[in-house]
This record gives structure tokens, C-alpha cells and sequence, in this order.
């Protein structure tokens, strides 16, 4: 199993340490443009192998596509990150043509190779690679919700005093501050439904805080977080490799799947090695379908900056 991440900053290499410390994958090759930054992160990564106990052999690239030849998995972390006080959709002029460019030369050198979007703004980013890449829809994954649930369940778990195993909850919708749709209603403390144990002002700040989750850490940290964001990338790197038929909520192109056509939003989907397995049509109530709705012009709007 071979998989390349393009983007060696904090994401990228966050990313490709998680994968290498899961063991699943043979090769994980790291590029950046930036002369010997890949290759310094590739080799001081490689030094925690006796440490942390993987046979992952892990190497570092400058620019060179060749060798990410015949990658099974490619993720897309390169581009600008945000700055405190920008949104994530201020960053396509930039970013735009990075992930269209890293994408078609991954593609020239992995044909049949699956594309894990994280770039922002992540939703416009997939829907981009969809139009200019080439791939079957299947092979074209965009990780928002499974970095978003993951702080939904941190925040639900704060509320309720709870350990996060006992916590499960989904967010879909835009990844973006203001698109994402957090499923309150359905959402579980060990299978009980979490509103019985939290009052709705509380949920309403649950909702509220993980919309904003990655905001708020830019302001803390002064850039984009990577912790979460390259632990939430490698679970779907691990789902796709290991076949698992995990459902996680990503930015999938829909063709009609919650009233939508034409447009990559975050949807529960099962992940296994053929990519999307399935897309996964859940009951949303009228307040939820407004939601998707609502966050769905928001994506749109920012998809219509693309020059296609
Ligand atoms: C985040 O929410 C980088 O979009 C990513 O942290």
C-alpha cells in the first residue's frame, strides 16, 4: 500500500505520522516544493520508526511526482492554511490552483490512485479536482466532517462530563464556519440519545463551538490546527487501505443524494478500497434540510469563484 501526501507543513506531516504509527501502509512518500523540507520531516519521521514501532518506510521529495508513481491514496494538503479572523473561503484565490495543478500531476503519475482532499476551502477544493482531474467520483474524497465530528464529540463529551468512548455524533454539511450541520438529535452518549443528559441552551453552545472549532484554534495557534485535521485525514487513509467499510460524513460529489445536484458537501459515506463505497441518504428533520440547504448556497457561492 502505497500513499503520498503533497503539503509536508504541519498537516501533511501530522498526517503521514499517524499513517506511519498505524502500520497499514508499506510507503508513505512526502512532497513538498520547498527544497529538502519533505526530505527533513521524511527522515527525522523515520527516526521515531524503532521508537514508535512501525515498518511504514516514510521518504521525503522535493517536487519530483515521479516518485509518488503508483500511490493507491494520495491526500492534497498543500496551499496556504488561515491566518486568525480569516475564512476558509478566503483562501482560494491561492489555493485554487495549487490543488488543481498537485492533483493532475498526481494523477499523471497514479492513474488509478484515490484523492483525499484537505486543502480549504476543502468543499470548492474536491468539487475542483472533480472538474479538472479526471477520476472516477468514487476516487474523489474531500475530509471536513470526520475532522468536525471529531470536535463535535469533544465538545458533546465536555458537556456532558463524559469520556469521548462513551460520545458519537456526526456533523455534515459545508466545512466552513457558518455551513456546518452538527446532528444534535442524533447524536449518543453510549446509545443514549444526548439530549436527554444536556438542556437545548447547552446543545445550542455545542453546535456553536464546533462550528467555530477550527477558528478557534487558529486564534490560539495563529495558523491553521494539525493535530486533528492530519489524525482525521489518516482515519480515512486507514478505512480506504483497510477496506473497512467505515462511514464517516466526507465532501462527496452528489447526483441528486439529499436534493442536491453538482455539488461536493459533507455526506455520510462508507469508505473502502474502491473509495466511496456507498453515500448514505439519513431521515434529516425540516430544521436539519434547512440546514444542508442553507449551507449548500454557501458552497455554491464559493464554488462560482472558480474559473472551470
Ligand atoms: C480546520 O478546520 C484546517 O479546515 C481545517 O482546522
Amino acid at each position: 500500500m502505497k500513499v503520498t501526501v503533497v503539503g509536508a507543513g504541519a498537516v501533511g506531516a501530522s498526517c503521514a505520522e499517524y499513517i506511519a504509527i498505524k502500520n497499514f501502509a508499506s510507503e508513505v512518500v512526502l512532497l513538498d516544493i520547498k527544497e529538502g523540507f519533505a526530505e527533513g520531516k521524511a527522515m527525522d519521521l523515520m527516526q521515531t520508526a524503532s521508537l514508535n514501532g512501525f515498518d511504514t518506510k516514510i521518504t521525503g521529495v522535493t517536487s519530483d511526482y515521479s516518485k509518488t508513481a503508483g500511490s493507491d491514496i494520495c491526500v492534497i494538503t498543500s496551499g496556504i492554511p488561515r491566518k486568525p479572523g480569516m475564512t476558509r473561503e478566503e483562501l482560494i484565490g491561492i489555493n485554487a490552483g495549487i490543488v488543481k495543478d498537485v492533483s493532475s500531476n498526481l494523477v499523471k503519475h497514479s492513474p488509478k490512485t484515490i484523492i483525499i482532499v484537505v486543502s480549504n476551502p476543502m468543499d470548492t477544493m474536491t468539487y475542483l479536482v472533480h472538474k479538472t482531474s479526471g477520476l472516477d467520483k468514487n476516487k474523489i474524497i474531500g475530509m471536513g466532517g470526520a475532522l468536525d465530528s471529531a470536535r463535535f464529540k469533544y465538545r458533546l463529551a465536555e458537556a456532558l462530563g463524559a469520556p469521548i468512548s462513551d460520545v458519537d455524533g456526526m456533523v455534515i454539511g459545508g466545512h466552513s464556519d457558518t455551513g456546518m450541520v452538527p446532528l444534535t438529535r442524533l447524536a449518543t452518549r453510549n446509545s443514549v440519545p444526548v439530549t436527554k443528559f444536556i438542556s437545548e441552551e447547552r446543545m445550542n453552545q455545542v453546535m456553536e463551538d464546533t462550528k467555530v472549532g477550527g477558528a478557534t484554534l487558529t486564534k490560539l495557534l495563529g495558523t491553521s490546527a494539525w493535530y486533528a485535521p492530519g489524525a482525521a485525514v489518516s482515519a480515512l487513509v486507514q478505512a480506504i487501505a483497510c477496506d473497512q467499510k467505515k462511514m464517516f460524513p466526507c465532501s462527496v460529489m452528489l447526483n441528486g443524494e439529499y436534493g442536491m445536484k453538482d455539488i461536493c458537501i459533507g455526506a455520510p459515506v462508507i469508505l473502502g478500497r474502491n473509495g466511496i463505497e456507498k453515500i448514505v441518504e439519513i431521515e434529516l428533520n425540516d430544521a436539519e434540510k434547512a440546514h444542508m440547504k442553507e449551507s449548500a448556497e454557501g458552497v455554491r457561492k464559493t464554488n462560482d469563484l472558480l474559473e472551470l
